[in-house]
């Protein structure tokens, strides 16, 4: 039987199988090839969703309010504290407000029991636009990018390494989309920022079904030896306290994607990254912390962020194929 996602909310790579999440991948090629060919693809004319943002974005929201205005849809952003939801009104409320206005709610904010529980109130597709424990939308932009370089068919069994923060969003998603799709992942970083164990354990049983791997490790060089992506992310997300910058420098410079890691890798392998990226001292983060700790550059040296092995660009571009497609699937 085909794939039908129809009505159903986007919150967890772990809610979806293979085939589910294939059949995404699938149609954000067919949306990518349709855009650059000039194609109009309003097929969700009539149609409004809501973007609510508890937290500051540009590939994103981009991404759904372009996504959306392509597919012929109305787009309303509601940014970070201009809505009435957390202060005066609950989650459980707010839902059942924007599912009588909206016909699908992409929503970025804190806890993932949030994005669940306006999932489970508004009645209509909810997209998690990125949780502190999960960023899933990003994963099949990842994936695709990935596909792209290496072929569609050619990613089963390749190593998958994520250097730094390996418990954050963006990594706990990697390790689940990895094992979902058979791609070997390698959690690289210090033992305090290693995935909680018990994603680790539903991961590895995933990675079981399609005869994948899911490895810890502290040391860069292991991290780096045979993998095909090196990925990374930034050392503190969004809603940390600034005051843990110190210590994060402290424990994650061993694991900066480098040169010298890259020449450890496969001899075709690519970087990866999320962005926003702290690669060198033009951001008043990046400065800030140039002239607290003297680091120029953080979770990857600006050298192979900007080398031909880097896809970062394609990879963000591509996040606008792939969130149009999971609102066309969920919509339709
Ligand atoms: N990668 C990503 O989610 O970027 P934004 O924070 O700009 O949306
Ligand atoms: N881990 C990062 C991802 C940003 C896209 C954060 O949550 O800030």
């Amino acid at each position: 039987m085909g794939v039908n996602l129809s009505g159903r909310s986007f919150l967890k790579l772990l809610d979806f199988t293979p085939e589910e999440i294939n059949y995404l991948l699938d149609l954000s090629a067919d949306f990518k090839h349709l855009k650059r060919a000039g194609v109009p693809h309003r097929y969700l004319e009539g149609k409004n969703v809501a973007l609510i943002f508890e937290k500051t974005s540009t590939r994103t929201r981009s991404a759904f309010e372009v996504g959306a205005m392509d597919l012929g849809m109305g787009a309303v952003y509601i940014g970070p504290g201009t809505s009435q939801m957390g202060a005066k009104e609950s989650m459980e409320d707010t839902a059942r407000v924007m599912g009588r206005m909206y016909d699908g709610i992409e929503y970025r904010g804190f806890a993932q029991e949030k994005v669940e529980e306006l999932a489970r109130y508004s009645g209509v597709p909810v997209w998690n636009g990125l949780t502190t424990e999960f960023h899933p939308t990003q994963m099949l932009a990842d994936i695709l990018t990935a596909q792209e370089v290496f072929g569609k068919h050619n990613l089963k069994g390749r190593k998958l390494t994520f250097f730094g923060d390996a418990q954050n969003n963006v990594a706990n998603s990697l390790m689940v989309v990895c094992a979902k799709l058979g791609l070997d992942f390698c959690a690289c970083g210090p033992k305090e920022q290693m995935p909680a164990e018990e994603l680790v354990a539903q991961c590895r049983k995933v990675a079981e079904e399609t005869g994948s791997t899911i490895t810890l490790t502290e040391d860069p060089e292991e991290g780096a030896r045979g993998a095909s992506i090196l990925y990374t992310d930034i050392w503190v997300s969004m809603g940390e306290p600034a005051e843990i910058w110190e210590h994060r420098i402290q424990i994650l410079s061993p694991y900066r994607v480098t040169k010298q890691l890259m020449m450890l890798a496969e001899p075709d392998a690519i970087f990866l990254h999320c962005l926003p990226s702290f690669h060198d001292t033009k951001t008043t983060v990046g400065l800030q912390m140039f002239e607290k700790f003297g680091v120029k550059e953080m979770e990857v040296s600006d050298e192979v962020f900007r080398s031909p092995a880097s896809k970062v660009f394609d990879e963000a571009e591509n996040r606008l194929h792939t969130i149009k497609a999971v609102m066309y699937a969920t919509l339709k």
